[in-house]
């Protein structure tokens, strides 16, 4: 499969980013419990998007024949390679340092592993990577994650924050006086296993819980890494979503509201198209 410019996504990460990802126990064990599960002896297993190793290296201890970690940044490469070395598997990792969405993998996989994971699919390209790598992938092949779900809710946002009016136009965190004011509802379902679209162009309804002013939406999300386990908001990553509305929306409690959301995969939340209006 050809992979053009569109289909790429530039995320630079830094040292302490990946360590953020290495040490977020509760979602770094959820993987490795989903690794354990899957990774049979002899398998070969892609992992995209390495950084520190550690997913690669959880794939060679649970009986790898060989794992294949794909890095994009070249200062990784000696980290992750140190990390197999010190686990005794240096002898069935290899590093290629590539972009994902465009590497060739010397032999078919058993398993792929993708760690690009962010909330909305918005910034970073795990399904550029993950349409790319499929061409690698033995037919009864196991991906995880396998799917990934968005979630949206209208929100009533905080701009006053230290006394000072911020006009964010987004950002990944949410406020202690944020407050939803619709149901949440999904609107985006990725099956990694056929990801067909770069892009959401979603119409979803919400019921207004609240007659206030809306002025941002929320955005959630979840990937599910195996059958019935999900990654979701961790210690430090799949952070939630504040995206500010270009014109605020009174709301008017028990009306229904109709929700448009677009935007590719991997861009930036800035450019997300969207608009709320009484349905
Ligand atoms: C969120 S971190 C995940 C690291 C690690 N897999 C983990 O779970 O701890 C994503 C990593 O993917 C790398 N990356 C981003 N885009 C990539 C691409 N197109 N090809 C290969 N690696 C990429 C980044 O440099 C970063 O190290």
């Amino acid at each position: 499969m050809s992979t053009d410019k569109t289909e790429q996504t530039e995320v630079v990460f830094t040292p302490y980013e990946i360590s953020l990802c290495l040490h977020d126990v509760h979602r770094t064990r959820l993987w490795k419990e989903a690794i354990e599960d899957t990774v049979k002896a002899g398998d070969v297993v892609i992992d995209a998007g390495s950084g520190t190793g550690i997913l690669g290296v959880f794939a060679a201890l649970a009986g790898a024949r060989h794992v294949y970690c794909i890095e994009l940044h070249p200062r990784f490469v000696k980290l992750i390679e140190h990390l197999a070395e010190r686990n005794g598997v240096g002898d069935r990792v290899t590093v290629i340092q590539a972009d994902a969405s465009n590497v060739t993998i010397p032999e078919p996989a058993d398993v792929l592993i993708c760690e690009l994971l962010c909330t909305g699919q918005f910034f970073e390209p795990q399904v550029q990577v993950v349409r790319h790598l499929r061409q690698f992938l033995r037919p009864e092949a196991t991906l995880i994650p396998r799917r990934i779900e968005s979630f949206i809710r209208l929100l009533d946002a905080q701009e006053m924050i230290y006394g000072v009016r911020i006009d964010c136009d987004s950002r990944s965190v949410v406020m202690d006086d944020d407050e939803p004011i619709s149901n949440r509802v999904c609107y985006d379902q990725i099956d990694l296993h056929n990801p067909n679209l770069l892009k959401v162009d979603a119409v979803v309804e919400v019921t207004a819980r609240k007659s206030r002013q809306c002025d941002a939406v929320l955005i959630e999300g979840r990937a599910e890494l195996i059958e019935g386990l999900f990654t979701e908001t961790t210690r430090f990553l799949y952070n939630p979503e504040v995206i500010f509305l270009k014109e605020p929306v009174e709301l008017t409690k028990g009306q229904r509201y109709r929700v448009h959301i677009g935007y590719g995969y991997g861009t930036d939340t800035l450019d997300a198209a969207l608009k709320v209006e009484p349905a």
